[in-house]
């Protein structure tokens, strides 16, 4: 830890000389700047920024917001400091993205412990890692996030609705939400739609399944540009749907749109471990309770024995609780990985949302949970971000077909069980 290295974006003399020696003092290595360029020159070869105040008097938590939205820096945690102890001012930081706030005059203990801390909670995943080592495939774009849960109510819809609408922010690239939580789906109430037609439609159709402008009839449209492909209305349709329907859409759908969203539920079956294996990254939202935690990791551990989610399991702790009872470091040894993810907990926002049916990054872009909510979208959808993509090693060194492998596979009549 003493070697980490900090990046100190500091054009007052006075606190830069008390900040450098501060931490110099417990053995971190520290580079001064004092201009916005120079800190976006050099932030990438630190593990920490601590963002002071900038010469020419440029707001900081602009910088921060920045950094933020820069993909390459989004690993590094940004420490920001604030000029009082105003609770506006700390939570403009916390807004635009800060991972931690001090405010002047502080303790120099209190800024070793909060520095501490913050390296700590990014470093975590290589101290943990029984299962985890990083990611070292070559970058390459990927196109389909899928949003799982073994329980359900825990934030799978919120997720998936919000990063579909975040993707759908960036202007030039078509975005295709699909609900695969094909008995009770709910992405059309989110989204305030009335779908004509649904998944249940498109798997009668075997050539929309295979053609990408056919496909794309089968979409509703939603004003922020995203298009559905919605769940049946009835939990009775559903099972018409087969894990081979959903292969082939899922196969169409990348080539149909730049990018896929899908909501997978909370239901393992044929539909949901196609959904799961088509995936480039899957997002597993964490509920911060222990027997739901406990579920999570024996599917992990199941997912793990067919390597079906190698290289592409990201998780994010939903804080659907008003209090955090069980804290992080508990929650990833639980887990045996890294949480880099969190949303926040907020008593009416995500209520609202579902509510009126637009989404939290839409109906309320400068809210944290919004903010919270871009991030992962960006780092869902492109793995040079880093951290939030792990690869969970197999148990075994040789991978075996496992038990999804004889799902998904074809048996020796080249046959797969429908469900
Ligand atoms: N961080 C949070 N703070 C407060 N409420 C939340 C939070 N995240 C989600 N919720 C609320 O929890 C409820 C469940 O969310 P959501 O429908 O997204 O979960 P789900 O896993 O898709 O559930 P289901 O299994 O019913 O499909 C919703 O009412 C949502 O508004
Ligand atoms: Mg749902």
């Amino acid at each position: 830890m003493a070697a980490s290295s900090i990046l100190l974006v500091d054009a007052d003399d006075a606190a830069r000389d008390q900040i450098r020696e501060v931490l110099t003092k417990v053995g971190y290595s520290v580079t001064t700047v004092d201009t916005e360029e120079e800190a976006f020159e050099k932030a990438t070869d630190h593990n920490l920024v601590v963002l002071d105040v900038l010469k020419g008097g440029q707001s900081p938590a602009d910088i921060c917001r920045k950094i933020r939205a820069t993909p390459a820096l989004v690993a590094i945690p940004v420490l920001c400091i604030s000029q009082s102890d105003e609770v506006d001012e700390r939570i403009r930081f916390l807004e635009a993205g800060a991972d931690d706030v001090i405010a002047q005059p502080f303790d120099a203990r209190e800024l070793e412990a909060r520095v501490e801390a913050l390296l700590l909670r990014f470093q975590r995943s290589r101290d943990l890692a029984p299962v985890l080592a990083a990611d070292t495939s070559p970058p390459k774009r990927r196109k389909m996030v899928t949003i799982f849960s073994p329980k359900g109510g825990v934030g799978a819809t919120t997720i998936a609705v919000n990063t579909a609408a975040a993707v759908a922010e960036n202007p030039g690239g078509s975005v295709l939400l699909i609900d695969l939580d094909l008995q009770f789906g709910q992405v059309a109430w989110h989204l305030n739609l009335q779908p004509a037609q649904t998944v249940v439609d498109v798997s009668r159709d075997v050539s929309a399944q295979r053609e990408p402008e056919l496909l794309r009839t089968y979409t509703a449209h939603h004003d922020s540009g995203i298009s559905v492909l919605a769940a049946p209305g009835s939990p009775q349709l559903a099972e018409s749907v087969t894990g081979q329907d959903v292969e082939r859409i899922l196969a169409t759908a990348v080539k149909a749109y730049d990018s896929v969203v899908v909501d997978a539920g909370s239901v393992l079956d044929a539909r949901a471990l196609a959904a799961l294996e088509g995936a480039d990254t899957v997002i597993f939202p964490v509920y911060p309770e222990m027997s739901a935690l406990k579920a999570l990791r024996s599917l992990l551990d199941y997912l793990n024995e067919s390597g079906t989610i190698s290289s592409k399991a990201t998780f994010v702790l939903n804080n659907v609780f008003a209090s955090d009872m069980l804290k992080m470091p508990a929650i990833e040894d639980v887990l045996g990985t890294k949480i880099v993810s969190v949303l926040p907990y907020d008593p009416f926002l995500y209520m609202k949302a579902v509510n009126v049916g637009v989404p939290i990054v839409r109906g309320a872009p400068r809210s944290i949970a919004a903010q919270h909510l871009v991030r992962l979208a960006a780092s869902a959808f492109a793995p040079e971000n880093g951290v939030a993509i792990h690869t969970i090693q197999p148990k075994h060194e040789e991978r075996k077909p496992g038990r999804l492998g004889s799902l998904l596979r074809p048996g020796r009549n080249g046959r797969k069980p429908a469900n």
